[in-house]
């Protein structure tokens, strides 16, 4: 393949396919509890078919840097357990009814037992990390769990606040999704006992990955539709969550459009989504977002120049650009 085609999702997955392979069966085999309410709700999110972008990461970055070793198996199933645990309390925060394209799993088996298969994920995470015996990889896990949790509060801070402002929202983002992009790409070079430089490069790539794929989801809440990314549209102006395409719109619109999305915010609901997405529309503010996710995706591809040439490294670009022309 030419280093300037970009690689489809599709080539990514085939390019790492016996990897892949490895984590699906890991992830089940240490999903497996003897509670028999853990089985049910952990397969049933874990089997419905997420993007597994962020273990793809891992194992990308790992092969980037030419890791000899199979524990980066383990670290990227870590990763899915992580982002899994994550999503299962999302859902009850944001009250959310549908994920991958089915009902949540609050929605089927009521709040108190998504929390608890969550806190269940996370602590089996923690378990195999400890099984890894790196201390490194401890301590950058530990530290993004704990960001990825103050960027979860932090955002609760700003539901229905209409003065929360762009740098206040690039921060949520950064906690709650980028931190763990980035530690997906970490994981790779420091199970490859790569230089610091490296490192960070890797740390910085996955941050930029991270923030360009929460943009986009966020312009994906406006124009997208259930079916096609599996979520409810519209669940972020349901619960009052002022998101750049919203924060956008009331800094650049008319009077009248401030008003109705500064509404809109401090009452959350779904009566005036119609009015909303035409603000944001005839304001440029999805255009906005989305042309910020760009400069993310090439500052996030600019940091890979200190790997060498390899196909993996090119399925990291391929991912990054993904992240923005994603439609799913
Ligand atoms: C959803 O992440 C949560 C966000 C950070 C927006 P994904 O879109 O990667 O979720 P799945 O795993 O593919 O379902
Ligand atoms: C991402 O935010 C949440 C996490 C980091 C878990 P969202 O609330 O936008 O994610 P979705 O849209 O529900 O997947
Ligand atoms: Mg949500
Ligand atoms: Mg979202």
């Amino acid at each position: 393949m030419t280093h300037s085609a970009t690689m489809s999702l599709e080539a990514i997955r085939r390019l790492i396919q016996p990897d892949t392979q490895a984590v699906d069966q890991l992830i089940q085999q240490r999903l497996h509890s003897e509670v028999a309410l853990i089985n049910q709700l952990g397969t049933y999110i874990i089997n419905s078919g997420g993007k597994r972008l962020r273990p793809k990461l891992v194992l990308l970055a790992a092969r980037a840097c030419e890791h000899a070793a199979q524990d980066h198996i383990a670290a990227a199933a870590i990763i899915e357990f992580i982002h899994t645990a994550t999503l299962l309390h999302d859902d009850v925060i944001d009250e959310s009814e549908l994920r991958r394209g089915r009902e949540t799993a609050n929605a089927v088996w009521g709040n108190a037992a998504s929390v608890l298969v969550g806190d269940y994920l996370y602590s089996r995470a923690f378990q195999m990390m400890v099984e890894l015996q790196n201390m490194d990889v401890m301590q950058l896990m530990a530290n993004t769990t704990n960001a990825i949790a103050e960027g979860e509060v932090m955002q609760l801070m700003y539901v229905h606040d209409p003065d929360t402002t762009e740098a206040h929202y690039m921060r949520v983002i950064y906690h709650k999704t980028a931190v763990l992009f980035s530690a997906a790409a970490q994981l790779g070079g420091l199970l490859s006992d790569r230089s610091s430089e490296d490192i960070q490069a890797l740390a910085a790539y996955g941050q930029h990955l991270g923030t360009a794929f929460q943009l986009v989801d966020d312009v994906l809440d406006y124009n997208s539709s259930d079916t096609d990314i599996g979520k409810k549209i519209g669940d972020d102006l349901a619960e009052g969550k002022p998101t750049l395409p919203l924060i956008y719109a009331m800094r650049t619109g008319s009077e009248a459009q401030r008003n109705l999305i500064r509404q809109a915010i401090e009452q959350g609901g779904r009566e005036r989504i119609n009015e909303v997405i035409t603000a944001i529309e005839s304001t440029g503010a999805i255009d906005y977002t989305v042309r910020l996710a760009r400069e993310e995706v090439e500052q996030a591809i600019a940091r890979l120049s200190v790997l060498p040439e390899s196909p993996y490294k090119q399925a990291m670009i391929g991912l990054a650009k993904f992240s923005v022309s994603r439609t799913y």
